[in-house]
């Protein structure tokens, strides 16, 4: 890993949480566990349930931070769009942490099946969905953590061997 700084955002997607009727729990959550981690955090924004926000707001990170971490929207009520959304803006679809995550979260609940979260990759910026509870979001992201520095710097172009890293 390079010694270097490591930028995520947070995009949370809730139509309540924007409408002033929920506060936004997850947000504080994300910061303490990527900050515990060593990951600064570039922006955060709020936003409804709704295609063109999220496209806007993917677009107005991508390439600025290394991480965009959507939160909320994965599942299956009809204004669920976050996975859709992603799906379209993604160039490089990263299955193995769709994988590690749902099988992390399947030993926990079986109510993770119905998260479709999707994760891969924009310019140089991974996207990573979050389900909306915060146990999927502690549990999600502690899963995730530990490979995701090498997984940015494999996107940015580290040409290092990776027979050393550690398994
Ligand atoms: N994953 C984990 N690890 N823990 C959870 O509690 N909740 C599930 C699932 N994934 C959950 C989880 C539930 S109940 C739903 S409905 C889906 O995430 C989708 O949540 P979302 O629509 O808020 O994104």
């Amino acid at each position: 890993m390079k010694n270097r700084s490591y930028l995520y955002s947070i995009i949370t997607l809730s139509d309540k949480g924007y409408s002033g009727e929920r506060e936004d729990k997850n947000h504080p959550l994300i910061r303490s566990l990527m900050q515990e981690n060593g990951f600064d955090l570039f922006d955060y924004i709020l936003i409804p349930d709704e295609k063109d926000y999220l496209i806007d707001a993917v677009n107005n990170l991508k390439d600025k931070c290394d991480v965009i971490l959507t939160n909320g929207g994965t599942g299956l009520s009809p204004r669920d769009i976050t996975p859709d959304v992603t799906l379209e803006l993604i160039e490089k679809r990263l299955y193995g942490f769709e994988s590690l995550i749902m099988r992390e979260s399947l030993n926990e609940t079986p109510f993770a099946a119905l998260s479709r979260a999707v994760c891969g990759t924009i310019g140089k910026t991974i996207i990573i969905n979050l389900p909306g509870s915060p146990d999927a979001v502690k549990s999600n992201l502690s899963t995730i953590i530990p490979i995701l520095k090498h997984a940015i710097d494999k996107l940015q172009g580290d040409m290092s061997d990776c027979a050393d890293i550690k398994k």
